[in-house]
Formats: structure tokens, C-alpha cells, sequence
């Protein structure tokens, strides 16, 4: 899942179309409100504007405080998934919305439904709601800006997510965002993942294809490793 936070701004749609060409299978859009992180992105007008310039799902990471006032403006604007943050729901005390709300808010609108967890925030807290959500995001960085270092002391929560998806049976994709390269997708796929967010590993490369091709490659090669 390519991020397009680490893309060309002038031109959306050709970078976006050449990590298609690579073979990524969603488009990553972080959506930040320079409250809940200290930096500002993205909105419904991009998505939009994406869906015209790609056929691949396009999966809408809400870095924001409110995400129960923006989950409509997304799901109209063409967003396949809306991922969330556990901290600026009510568990958090920051908001009068519980994390169930907020994802039961999302399918209703007809996207899938994410829950996000800072760094700082334990496995636990994504336990009760993994049965009303279609993915788990572990962040591996501190949101807000892409191109910082992969986070290693976050893949025991990956872990622990991934022995209690699997343990219940649940259709819920375990999602890795921060630091993805070459180097770390193999550890986070070890630990668990089977979704990978990576924005200058992919943007930030040459051949943007080439770098999404070879990025699965590498995942692949390690899910299937871990298969036998
Ligand atoms: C942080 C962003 C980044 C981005 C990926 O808020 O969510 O994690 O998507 O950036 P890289 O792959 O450059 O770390």
C-alpha cells in the first residue's frame, strides 16, 4: 500500500500510476489536521481526484481529532477503507465517540473500517473492537511525517495483535505503517503483518515500480516462508 504522503505533490495521478504499474495493490492517503499531528496533508478533494487517476482502492488514514465529522467526506469521496485512531476516540478521553461507533459509523458509510494505534498505545486497546473492524494499523513511526526510522520495539504488538487475530479466526488484515523498506518489511511480515504501508521506500525511490514490485517480492517471499 503506497503512501502518497512521500509523492511527486505536482502530479498525484503519475505517481500514483506508476506504483500501480509495480503491482500495489491499494493506494495509502495519510489525512492530517495539524491537530492530532503536527502537520497538515490531505482531504476528500485528493481522494477524489485519486479515484479518477487510479483503479486501485484507495485507503484513507484519518491522522485526525474529530474522524467522526470527516467518515461521510471520505466515504463520498471514494475512500475503499477508513482507518481511524484509537486516540482521538472517546478511550482515549479525547472524544465523546467510542472506537466502535466510530468503525460501525464507517461500514455504514460502505468503506472498510480501520483502527490505528500510536506507538504509545498498547496492543490491548485494539482488542475489544477487532471483531467491528476489517484492519488493525500498528504505526511504527509517530505520526505526522513519513521518511522517519522503523520503530522495532513495536513488532511485539504486532505480535500480539496478529496470535489474537489468528487465534479467533477473524478476517482482519494486521497493518504496518512507518520505516517500511526493504529491511524492515521482512520483520514486520515475520512478526505478523499482511499489509505493508511504505511512502519514501516507494516514492522516494528512482523507479517507483520497481520498488513496489520488489517490496512484494520480498513480503511475499517471507509470508510464504512462514507458511510452511
Ligand atoms: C506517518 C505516515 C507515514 C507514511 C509512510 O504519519 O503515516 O508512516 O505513511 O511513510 P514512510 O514509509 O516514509 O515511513
Amino acid at each position: 500500500m503506497p503512501s502518497v504522503l512521500a509523492a511527486d505533490f505536482s502530479s498525484l495521478g503519475r505517481s500514483v500510476r506508476k506504483a500501480e504499474k509495480g503491482g500495489a495493490d491499494w493506494i495509502s492517503v495519510d489525512v492530517m489536521d495539524g491537530h492530532f499531528v503536527p502537520n497538515l496533508s490531505f482531504g476528500p478533494g485528493h481522494v477524489e481526484a485519486l479515484t479518477q487517476a487510479t483503479g486501485l482502492p484507495i485507503d484513507a488514514h484519518l491522522m485526525v481529532s474529530a474522524p467522526w465529522n470527516f467518515i461521510e467526506a471520505f466515504a463520498q469521496a471514494g475512500a475503499g477503507m477508513i482507518v481511524v485512531h484509537w486516540e482521538a476516540c472517546r478511550g482515549a478521553g479525547t472524544s465523546s465517540t467510542s472506537p466502535g461507533a466510530v468503525l460501525k459509523k464507517i461500514r455504514r458509510s460502505g468503506a472498510k473500517a480501520g483502527l490505528a494505534l500510536r506507538p504509545k498505545t498498547g496492543a490491548g486497546k485494539a482488542l475489544p473492537y477487532l471483531a467491528q473492524a476489517d484492519l488493525i494499523l500498528v504505526m511504527t513511526v509517530e505520526p505526522g511525517f513519513g521518511g522517519q526510522a522503523f520503530m522495532r520495539d513495536m513488532l511485539p504488538k504486532v505480535k500480539r495483535l496478529r496470535q489474537e487475530i489468528s487465534k479467533r479466526r477473524l478476517p482482519v488484515w494486521l497493518q504496518v505503517d512507518g520505516g517500511i523498506d526493504r529491511r524492515t518489511a521482512p520483520l514486520a511480515v515475520e512478526s505478523g503483518a499482511d499489509a505493508l504501508v511504505a511512502g519514501s521506500a516507494v516514492f522516494g525511490a528512482r523507479d517507483p515500480a520497481a520498488a513496489v514490485r520488489d517490496l512484494k517480492r520480498i513480503a511475499n517471499a517471507k509470508w510464504q516462508s512462514g507458511e510452511k
